[in-house]
């Protein structure tokens, strides 16, 4: 495999507090999709084969001005890239990333509760989804009844820290392109209950494959690939 040298690191400022900065989940992914990336596959899919790319929950953008950064150092890399994320100052920094990076409206960029708000013309049409999701259990907002904070959406992923990704994971398959070969990134933590997570996933009816893993003082973050194969 050739890879591609001097992939682009983005120019990521977090104007907003609001905004997740980006941090080591958010570098576990870039980390593995530079070492995934030739000139003709990306993790094994082929490149021209892949038409959308998806960043769900982009916070300043980092991923997916990535992906976009990539298709100005190899043109065999041509998908186009959405982004969207649940909190307006997310979608406002991401747009000031993507100026950042001389990459003006290149994205397409989303406000929506997960898939929430898509237009219809994309169900069925990413050949990746990435999230990097908020996956930390929330039981001190649900015992005190203590007012969520924009910032709480970075990491507050439900009383058990996976619902999040179990909605997300359900409406997801509508809008992989199935009939290519298709992936979900998503990341997970040791403070979840995965055993029980990765049930569910099963249930769901994605095979799952934990493609990286680190250890960061308290807990591991996971970076699981996922294909639906119920179809
Ligand atoms: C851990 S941060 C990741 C941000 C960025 N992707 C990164 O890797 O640095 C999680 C992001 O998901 C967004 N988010 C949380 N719940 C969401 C939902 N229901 N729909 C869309 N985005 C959501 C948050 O606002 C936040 O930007």
């Amino acid at each position: 495999m050739i890879i591609i040298p001097l992939l682009p690191d983005p120019i990521i400022e977090c104007d907003f507090e609001s905004v997740y900065a980006p941090s080591d989940d958010s570098y576990l992914l870039i980390d593995y999709f530079k070492s995934k990336i030739d000139h003709i596959y990306f993790d094994g899919i082929k490149i021209s084969e892949i038409n959308n790319i998806l960043d769900l929950g982009t916070g300043t953008g980092i991923i997916a001005i990535f992906f976009q950064l990539i298709k100005i150092e190899n043109p065999n890399f041509n998908p186009k890239i959405y982004a969207s994320d649940i909190l307006e100052d997310a979608i406002k920094c991401a747009k000031l990333n993507e100026k950042r990076n001389n990459i003006d409206n290149q994205i397409q960029i989303f406000h929506s509760d997960l898939f929430n708000s898509f237009p219809e013309n994309l169900k069925h049409s990413f050949n990746i989804i990435v999230f990097n999701p908020p996956y930390l259990p929330s039981s001190k907002f649900i015992e005190q009844n203590i007012n969520k904070q924009n910032i709480d959406y970075s990491w507050d992923g439900g009383l058990k820290g996976y619902e999040i990704i179990v909605k997300f994971l359900s409406a997801a398959k509508t809008f992989l392109n199935l009939k290519k070969e298709h992936f979900i990134y998503c990341i997970t933590s040791s403070r979840t209950d995965l055993i029980e997570l990765n049930r569910i996933i099963i249930n769901m009816g994605y095979k799952n494959r934990i493609v990286e893993k680190e250890h960061i003082f308290f807990e591991d973050i996971v970076l699981n690939r996922l294909e639906y194969s119920r179809y």
